[in-house]
């Protein structure tokens, strides 16, 4: 057997593309490879061991992959050379999609481990050292993996919590089904031990993170009666851990915004007013064929009833140009509903045939400059609704957490409630403070603001 401590003084570097979820897990996988004596590398040369943390949403994410393990090559077969090496590993989505095609693309990767394996890294590579060869890994076994997670370590004043996993709604343009697997939540006690030692160690805001973050599910904590609880329950139930000020959760589905949460978001102070919640289409039939399982009427009706409930909340949302049989009819709708929304930020993507999507199979694929004008029409729109949010703050006041410095001598970086950057010159005593800030004039991807005097004890 090798034993896992001759690794002594070996160092990580690890790449993350996609979603906070991989972010998360990237942070998990460092957490998972430091008792073996791995320390974080800056840059591939000067680590021991590669680790590519990948995401299959769309084509182009996916394609990255391949670029850099053809660059990783080069620095491994160098370091064959002179006798070393360099161990590379695929983790993340492509490894679940793609691992027999990355085995037979790039044979010099030594391990693919899937976003629900990865807690068995440790093993894969001493298995990798032993056997010099490739070692594959893309069970589901989320619930073990959570089990087997060391106790995390804090970086800064913010953190993701991974509260619920994989995705059961398939709908037909996306991927997250086949790579994460099935809808799984995590227990309130896993949830709340994971968030008390954070806010222990000074974290004073946590974004729930789930694939269908608003499906999560479980029972009452141990010792409680009751029925199943949703998130809003487990909201209200983290809002009371001491230290803990801020509570996101990112990404909703409309389907599962049920009224346990949106009243929690209208009485608990500690949730902030910002709430992701992609619609992808305008058009009744687009969003049919995507098998979203609402219309757009429903959608729209929904953010009404939240915001009468919680009148500041600002929206985001995602959405999809071009999925098969889209007109520019059907586009327009996206426009109106869009215009009749107003969201404060929103990310918008051409539709990207995947394989193995029921969507790629459709007939009627529109063709790429129609989505590309499209794209810049609906982006051009967004933007504007952006600016115009960021614009009404002003003259306001926001609480801001300071996450970190500024470019500039003085100033601090944080966020607003609305997860706008806010930069602000401040002490750096003030790190992981939340403050009220007034907001003075906005950049283009921030605002400026200055501390309101004397008001700043948090
Ligand atoms: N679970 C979330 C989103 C997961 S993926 C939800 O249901 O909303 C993040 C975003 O990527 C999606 O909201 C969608 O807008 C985009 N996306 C997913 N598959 C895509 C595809 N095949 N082409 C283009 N964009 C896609
Ligand atoms: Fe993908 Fe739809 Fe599931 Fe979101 S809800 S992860 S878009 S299948
Ligand atoms: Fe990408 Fe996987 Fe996240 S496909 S968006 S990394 S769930």
């Amino acid at each position: 057997m090798t034993d896992p401590r001759q690794n002594q003084g070996k160092s990580v570097f690890i790449r993350t593309y996609g979603c906070q979820m991989n972010v998360y897990d990237s942070e998990r996988i460092v957490g998972l490879l430091k008792p073996l004596g791995y320390g974080v590398a800056e840059t591939p040369d000067s680590a021991d061991l590669v680790v590519l943390n990948t995401c299959h949403i769309r084509e182009k994410a996916a394609e990255k992959v391949y670029s850099d393990l053809g660059r990783l090559k080069v620095i491994k077969k160098s370091r064959n050379k002179s006798g070393d090496d360099l161990k590379i590993a695929v983790a993340g989505c492509v490894a679940q999609a793609e691992g027999a095609e990355i085995t037979a693309r790039a044979p010099y990767v030594n391990m693919v481990v899937g976003p629900q394996a990865y807690h068995r890294l440790p093993e894969l590579l001493a298995r990798a050292a032993r056997e010099n060869g490739e070692v594959l890994d893309t069970d589901f076994a989320v619930e073990e993996k959570f089990d087997r997670l060391a106790e995390r370590t804090a970086d800064g004043p913010t953190a993701f919590l991974t509260i619920q996993e994989g995705c059961d709604k398939f709908c037909t343009f996306c991927v997250v089904p086949y790579t994460r697997g099935a809808e799984v939540s995590r227990s309130v006690d896993a949830v709340v031990a994971e968030a008390r030692s954070l806010a222990a160690q000074g974290v004073r805001e946590v974004t729930l993170l789930g694939q269908n973050v608003n499906a999560w599910a479980s029972a009452p904590p141990a010792g409680m009666a009751g029925n199943t609880w949703g998130l809003g329950e487990l909201c209200r139930h983290l809002a009371k851990i001491d230290g803990l000020d801020r509570i996101r959760f990112t990404t909703s589905h409309p389907r599962d915004m049920d009224d346990g949460l949106i009243a929690a978001l209208a009485e608990e102070e500690k949730l902030m007013p910002y709430l992701h919640l992609p619609v992808q289409a305008g058009s009744d039939k687009i969003l049919k064929a995507m098998n979203r399982g609402h219309t757009a009427e429903h959608y729209v009706k929904l953010i009404e009833r939240i915001r009468a409930e919680r009148p500041d909340i600002a929206l985001s949302g995602d959405f999809i140009v071009g999925f098969p049989g889209e007109t520019s009819e059907d586009f327009k709708a996206t426009l109106d509903l869009v215009e009749a929304v107003g969201y404060a930020s929103a990310y918008s993507f051409k539709y990207s045939r995947r394989p193995g999507t029921p969507g790629a199979a459709m007939q009627k694929q529109v063709p790429e400059d129609q989505k590309s004008e499209h794209l810049a029409q609906l982006q051009a729109l967004l933007e504007r609704q952006r600016v115009e949010f960021n614009q009404k703050q002003v003259g306001q006041s926001l609480t801001v957490l300071f996450e970190r410095e500024g470019r500039k001598n003085g100033q601090l970086i944080g966020r607003s409630p609305y997860l706008q950057s806010v930069h602000v010159s401040a002490p750096k005593s003030m790190l992981g403070s939340i403050a009220p800030v007034s907001i003075e004039g906005v950049t283009p991807n921030a605002l400026a603001g200055v501390l309101k005097e004397g008001e700043y004890a948090a």
